[in-house]
Order: structure tokens, then C-alpha cells, then sequence
């Protein structure tokens, strides 16, 4: 579905990210993890083409998309939820939503996914002339990713989604995600330094450090990693899943 060949890309002169290869196969969840600062923000930016690519390849299905524009390549289908959440403070939820869809051009199937998104997200249709800026930090993140279903992804980028939520929400989030990729069999890839969510969630995962791969392989032989517990889960992972 998606995949990534030997990506370098550079802020100036920062190497941020230094020959990463990676692949979401269709429906697949796969988890990108590693520390503060290790690249993982901008290698989905580099996919969804806000930061470019220096060298490497970035294919979405059978069509090469390295070099679009961060337009054409929303439209061929890479939907971003971006480290933040990005929305536009000012405007009203369903503002939000509607520019998700600023590139479509069907408007009967705008409008249906409008009310779609409102099922999905019960409180979004709740608070539709609510100023996003003042949602919790819950109802931002649904939210952001809603918006991001606005384009209709093929595959979604989600960077870190339980940033700053409190872990009732951050279950909340993860459910959601979790029924999107059931229900819709949406391909997703998640960043987040909350290893042990995605590890849970995901089926597969890499682990991203100083800018280049260090591991890959099924979640369930990650999560068996020494190392991995070690850098990125900690004491008490056994009570989560043993
Ligand atoms: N806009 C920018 N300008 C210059 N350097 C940047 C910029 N954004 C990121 N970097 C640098 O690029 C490297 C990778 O940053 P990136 O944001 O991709 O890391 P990350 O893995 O997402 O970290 P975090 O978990 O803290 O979000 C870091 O050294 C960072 O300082
Ligand atoms: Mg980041």
C-alpha cells in the first residue's frame, strides 16, 4: 500500500532522517516509535510531502509520489494528522471538518461524510459551531483525525495522537482508531513516543533512533524485546500484558 525506500531529509543542514525504509500493507496498523527528536514526525512529513525528500522513494500503491505536492499528494490519498493537531483554532468544528475536504470536489459525498464524521464522532456533531479552539484536548485530537478522514485517506498518518491526553481519552482515541482500521480497513501508520499504546494496538512496528531504523518486526515480538522494554516501556509492562 504504502512504502518507503532509503528516505534522507534535511532541515538545512540537520539530517533529520538518514535512509529509513518502511511498508503499511492494505488494512495493516503499523507502529513507528522511538524517542524525542529520533525523526518520526518528519518522516510522515516527508510522505505527506510538507518536508521534502532529499533522496528516496515513497510509493502509494503503484504510483511513485516522492516528489508531488503536499496537495496531490493528500489527493491520491495520504491523509496527515499532524504532531499538534494543527486545526484552525479560530474557526468552528465544522469549519474544521469542511476544509479536511477543500480538496474534493464530489459535494454530495462532502456532505455525507460531514454527517458521517458526526456519527463517527458523536461529540463533534454535538459541538459543531463550537470554536475548535476551545474543544478539550480530546475533542481536538477526534477532531484532527476526523478532519484528516475528510480527504479520505487511503492511508492515515497519525502523529502521536495520545500526546498530552489523559489515558481515559487516550483509550477513547485508541478505540476509535482501532474501529476505523476494522470497520473501514484503513491502513494507518501511528507515531507515538507512547510505546506501549502502539505497540498494543499495531500489528507491526520499527523503532526509529537518531534518524535511522534500529529494529522492525511484529508487535508481538517487540513487545519481547529487551531493549525495547527497556528504552521504551519500562518497569510494570508485564502488568499490561502478561
Ligand atoms: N522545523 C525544524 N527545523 C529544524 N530542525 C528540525 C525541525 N523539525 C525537527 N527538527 C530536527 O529534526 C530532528 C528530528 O525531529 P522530529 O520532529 O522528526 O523528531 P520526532 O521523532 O518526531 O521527535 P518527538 O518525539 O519529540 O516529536 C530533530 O533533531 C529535530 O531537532
Ligand atoms: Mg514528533
Amino acid at each position: 500500500m504504502l512504502r518507503v525506500r532509503n528516505l534522507h531529509a534535511y532541515y538545512g543542514h540537520i539530517h533529520a532522517v538518514k535512509g529509513v525504509s518502511l511498508h503499511v500493507n492494505p488494512g495493516e496498523i503499523v507502529a513507528l516509535i522511538g524517542g524525542n527528536g529520533a525523526g518520526k514526525s518528519t518522516i510522515l512529513r516527508a510522505i505527506s510531502g510538507v518536508v521534502p525528500a532529499a533522496s528516496g522513494e515513497i510509493v502509494l500503491g503503484e504510483d511513485v509520489i516522492t516528489h508531488l505536492s503536499p496537495e496531490r499528494i493528500l489527493k491520491r490519498g495520504i491523509g496527515h494528522v499532524p504532531e499538534g493537531r494543527r486545526l484552525f483554532r479560530g474557526l468552528s468544528v465544522r469549519d474544521n471538518l469542511a476544509l479536511g475536504a477543500y480538496s474534493r470536489t464530489d459535494r454530495a459525498g462532502v456532505k455525507q461524510d460531514l454527517a458521517a464524521m458526526e456519527e463517527l464522532f458523536p461529540i463533534l456533531g454535538r459541538r459543531r459551531r463550537q470554536i475548535s479552539g476551545t474543544l478539550s484536548g480530546g475533542e481536538q485530537q477526534m477532531l484532527a483525525i476526523a478532519r484528516a478522514l475528510m480527504g479520505r485517506p487511503a492511508v492515515l498518518l497519525l502523529d502521536e495522537p495520545s500526546m498530552g491526553l489523559a489515558p481515559i481519552m487516550v483509550n477513547q482515541i485508541y478505540e476509535k482508531i482501532a474501529d476505523l482500521n476494522r470497520s473501514e480497513g484503513l491502513s494507518i501508520l501511528l507515531v507515538e513516543q507512547n510505546a506501549r499504546m502502539a505497540l498494543g494496538l499495531a500489528q507491526r512496528g520499527y523503532v526509529v533512533e537518531t534518524g535511522r531504523m534500529v529494529m522492525e518486526g511484529p508487535t508481538s515480538e517487540l513487545r519481547q524485546s529487551k531493549e525495547i522494554q527497556r528504552a521504551y516501556l519500562g518497569k510494570g509492562y508485564r502488568e499490561v500484558w502478561e
